[in-house]
């Protein structure tokens, strides 16, 4: 666990994290890197922001984003090639952000192996418009087969928003809470802004994630982590991004 150096008032990159656990930075899986090209000029940029190592979380939704493991994990070789080949040092892994619908329900209770992250994270996310029905269900039979749930932007979901101890309850039913990034800095609008760092206050949030879909993401990133509003969001926080 890693806290932020308490007397720096300036953040100047993301090295403090060193790993993100959210981006969609395989090639062409889904609405995230659409090429490998994409894919590499992505990477080279967030390894300027500091970050080491890069997750890759595509997207797994039924009718929309079809990935199989194997089709993620061909994605993975292709990118992980070529970076190789040109030399470029940063680590990358694959595994993938599941929406909790009926199909992955069903991978639950079939007990299918699931991409993981560190210590069989699973990240998984709901809809917008709703949450996911079975939910609590989901999350128990995560956890009965050994895995633990990290629940993909918790501050998103506007249906949590006046419901705020369910973030808690969330908590104390085994899932770990992913920030995104951009959401502090009201790219999702100020509601999100407002439960973000609300989370962020209370330590409730694990991960810190990018979250990274394509190059208007990582501009508004860039400007982000370069104000002070940022490094004083940072100070006296700790996250688990650096032990993976
Ligand atoms: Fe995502």
């Amino acid at each position: 666990m890693f806290s932020f150096f308490k007397s720096q008032s300036k953040v100047i990159d993301l090295s403090f994290l060193s790993v993100d656990m959210h981006s969609h930075l395989l090639p062409a899986l889904d609405d995230g890197a659409s090429s490998l090209n994409d894919s590499i000029s992505l990477i080279k940029e967030l390894h300027t922001l500091g970050y080491k190592k890069l997750i890759c979380t595509p997207h797994v939704l039924s009718g929309i984003y079809d990935n199989t493991t194997d089709k993620i994990k061909n994605a993975f070789t292709l990118l992980n090639n070529e970076l190789q080949r040109q030399n470029i040092p940063v680590e990358i892994a694959a595994a993938a952000e599941y929406m909790v619908d009926f199909d992955f329900e069903l991978m639950v209770d079939k007990k299918l192996p699931l991409l993981t992250f560190g210590k069989k994270y699973v990240l998984i996310e709901m809809s917008y418009v709703g949450a996911s029905p079975n939910i609590e269900k989901v999350i128990f039979n995560l956890r009965v087969a050994g895995y633990v749930p990290v629940i993909a932007h918790p501050e998103r979901y506007n249906y949590y928003h006046k419901n705020f101890k369910y973030y808690h309850e969330l908590k104390e039913r085994g899932c770990l809470l992913q920030l995104n990034l951009l959401s502090l800095m009201g790219y999702y609008g100020g509601y999100v802004k407002k439960i973000a760092e609300q989370l962020l206050h209370k330590q409730m949030i694990d991960f810190i994630g990018t979250d990274l879909h394509h190059q208007q993401h990582l501009m508004a990133i860039k400007k982000f982590v370069a104000t002070t509003h940022f490094a004083a969001l940072m100070r006296n926080t700790s996250f688990l991004n650096n032990t993976l």
